[in-house]
């Protein structure tokens, strides 16, 4: 029987994902009543711990992901640090990313019905409403980009759920390695041709990604592909991209429509809010399957993902978890808690933390109130910084 690893009031099951940054585990908690919590923890890797930029992009997104509140936004809980390790705790989305989708689906050659590719993008475009028009708690505009719409940051509940991930955390990434290479490698595939090209962004960037996985939700394909990484730039910032009816015959021509709003190259001929291009879609959505219910796609998704549903169920009943066993870090610091009561951590049920404010009396870490946002602004709320260095 595998041992839950403790990490504060959390207890690591298995290992999710594992990117550049962070290891994503599935993990256990117990709310005020003890029942017990499925979460994701976030857990920055050891090479990055001592990256105090790094930390400090992280607790910032953290902060403005707090803000955050829609069902189709993976709820951040906290921000927090327990001994050497620094970790995300957020809402645990029982499904599978969109990447993971798309891949099972080209292997299976099978399609995603064309009415669920709709009301992901649906969904996701009420995600991005939410995250353009965001204000701070002194009522200012956020400014709030994701910079990083893309399949694997949009997961898919077997419920029928989608949400949103991975806000700013991708967009602290992109900066940092765009000012040492220029480019990211593999997300170039769903950037805007302004972003290819380095320019300042708007949330009309964002839009122009939803549409690059609309596309390849509806044919399977990426509108952009390239030999080259150079090549890939060019074809996105050309933003030229074969009629999706050509790959898949049914596609209704209202569609191809949304899909050449949406990727038009000139920001002017886009859809210009995300609320305009929720409008659309669900309009669309209305006319090529009225009455559709998200169990549609909770079904395609069981269907689809039956023998590991299974499977992943089966393992969560292996964890041994030990309550009662000495925990081997010291209790967690919440550095970025959720500001609000609703969207509280799940809480031990032995003994309630009895800071969960920010860990002010850190010997090592502290937290800077910045300035406010402004518009036009890159977001920045709050600022870990280690002494001694
Ligand atoms: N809240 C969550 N619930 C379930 N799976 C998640 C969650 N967050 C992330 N994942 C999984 O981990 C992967 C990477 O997470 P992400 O936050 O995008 O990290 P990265 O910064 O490495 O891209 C996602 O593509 C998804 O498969
Ligand atoms: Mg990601």
């Amino acid at each position: 029987m595998p041992r839950a690893q403790r990490l504060g009031r959390y207890f690591l099951l298995d290992r999710i994902a594992c990117g550049g940054m962070a290891e994503i585990y599935r993990a256990r908690s117990f709310d005020d009543e003890g029942r017990e919590v499925t979460v994701a923890i976030k857990r920055v890797l050891g090479h990055l711990i001592e990256d105090d930029e790094f930390i400090q992009m992280l607790s910032d997104e953290a902060e403005i992901a707090a803000y955050l509140r829609h069902p189709a936004i993976a709820q951040v809980f906290e921000f927090a640090r327990a001994g050497n390790d620094f970790f995300i705790a957020m809402e645990y989305v029982d499904g599978k990313d969109l990447r993971t989708i798309l891949e099972r689906c080209r292997a299976q050659q099978v399609h995603l019905p064309i009415a669920d590719c709709l009301y992901v993008t649906a969904e996701i475009a009420a995600a991005l409403d939410v995250a353009h028009t965001q204000l701070d708690k002194h009522g200012d505009w956020l400014g709030l980009i994701h910079r990083d719409v893309s399949p694997s940051n949009v997961l898919l509940g077997y419920s029928g759920a989608v949400k949103l991930c991975d806000f700013g955390i991708a967009k602290g990434t992109l900066s940092r390695v765009q000012t040492k290479t220029g480019v990211i490698k593999g997300k170039v595939k769903y950037m805007s041709p302004e972003q290819a090209m380095g320019r300042r962004l708007d949330a009309r960037s964002d839009l122009f990604s939803l549409g690059s996985c609309l596309y390849e939700m509806l044919t399977l394909q990426p509108p952009f592909q390239g030999g080259s990484e150079m090549d890939l730039i060019f074809r996105v910032r050309d933003a030229k991209f074969r009629p999706a009816r050509d790959l898949r015959r049914e596609i209704p021509e209202e569609v191809e429509r949304l899909l050449g709003r949406l990727m038009a190259r000139s920001r002017g001929a886009r859809y210009q809010t995300s609320e305009e291009v929720r409008g659309a879609v669900i309009e669309v959505l209305g006319r090529v399957a009225p009455g559709y219910r998200r169990s549609r796609l909770a079904s395609f998704l069981r269907a689809t993902f039956a023998s590991e549903i299974e499977a992943e169920l089966r393992a969560l009943d292996e964890w041994e978890i030990d309550q009662s066993a000495p925990q081997s870090v010291p209790e967690i610091q919440t550095l970025s808690p959720v500001s609000g009561a609703e969207a509280r951590a799940p809480q031990s049920p032995r003994r309630r933390p009895t800071a969960p404010g920010p860990a002010l009396h850190d010997r090592d870490t502290e937290i800077i109130r910045n300035r406010r946002p402004q518009q036009g602004d890159e977001p920045t709320t709050n600022v870990v910084r280690k002494r001694g260095r």
